[in-house]
């Protein structure tokens, strides 16, 4: 007789285009580990029910939550780790006996898509995070974590960067602006943490903001982010979009459920063929 594999899914609204299926199936022929993955869709007032259902009747060992659902995601969960208390949301659901225990794992796929992937070391360096909503929340911890000599959150409404700045103050050297007040800031890693390029409305960054040589990396991918990498290659940039992290916290994901982290580069590779 075969156990049957454990159950995982992705919860959003939508979630039809979701990559997680496919990363997390190759991470499961990569590994060895038998597991079932799907996308849930869930009804945007009815993320509870869904999930609830998903844990309790369906017996789901974890689910991956993408938007809008990752901060009801934290409330809805009975444990959080650290990492997921700081983003103020859970990208990560896990199955633990009576509990569902939320984790973030953006950050760490971040920090380890700018690091590993990019070659790009955090610590000494000056780094511009735009944007101020819950995909900034959700990595300043980790990047603060990497020691760089400076990380300003500029935001076009500035007061939503210094709230921000104030309740981060005591994890590092974080200080907080309006987005003109990058110009001349001379920057090594630029990070679009803003909705500008999921909404088509490409963000307009002051002169000066980039050191020669930086690094501008946009946290959406594929075609929604071409715009914001385009332009920053076009200053002479280096330049990438968010699919390395996509594919980061989805094994920071696999580690989580599965105690084994799977190695990336291939599914990356297949992704970025495809795009
Ligand atoms: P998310 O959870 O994806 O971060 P959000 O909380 O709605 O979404 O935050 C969107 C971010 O994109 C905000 O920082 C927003 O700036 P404001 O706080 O001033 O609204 C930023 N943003 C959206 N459109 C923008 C634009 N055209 N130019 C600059 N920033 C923009």
């Amino acid at each position: 007789m075969t156990a049957t594999p454990p159950r995982f899914v992705v919860i959003g609204n939508p979630v039809g285009h979701s990559l997680s299926p496919a990363i997390h199936a190759q991470f499961s022929k990569e590994t060895g580990i038998a597991l079932e993955y799907s996308t849930l869709l869930a009804p945007l007032d009815e993320f509870r029910i869904t999930a609830k259902h998903f844990f309790a009747v369906q017996e789901g060992r974890g689910a991956n939550v993408t938007l809008p659902f990752k901060v009801e995601a934290l409330r809805y969960a009975t444990q959080a780790t650290d990492r997921a208390r700081l983003a103020g949301a859970a990208n990560v659901l896990t199955s633990s006996g009576q509990h569902v225990v939320a984790d973030n794992t953006d950050g760490a796929g971040l920090v380890v898509d700018l690091c590993s992937n990019l070659g790009v070391a955090l610590a000494g360096k000056r780094i511009a995070l735009v944007g101020a909503g819950g995909a900034a929340r959700g990595v300043i911890a980790p990047l603060l974590a990497g020691s760089p000599a400076r990380l300003v959150v500029a935001n076009r409404t500035v007061e939503r960067a210094r709230d921000l700045a104030r309740e981060f103050a005591a994890l590092g050297p974080i200080e907080a602006g309006a987005i003109e007040s990058l110009e001349d800031g001379a920057f090594d890693i630029l990070i679009n943490a803003t909705s500008t390029s999921t909404k088509g409305t490409p963000l307009a960054l002051p002169r000066g903001s980039l050191a020669p040589g930086a690094l501008a990396y946009d946290m959406a991918y594929g075609p929604a982010a071409k715009p914001f990498v385009d332009n920053m290659l076009a200053l002479g940039a280096r330049a990438s979009d968010g699919l390395g992290m996509l594919v980061e916290q989805a094994a920071e994901a696999f580690q989580v459920w599965h105690g084994v982290r799977p190695r990336t580069a291939g599914v990356l590779a297949t992704l970025r063929a495809r795009a």
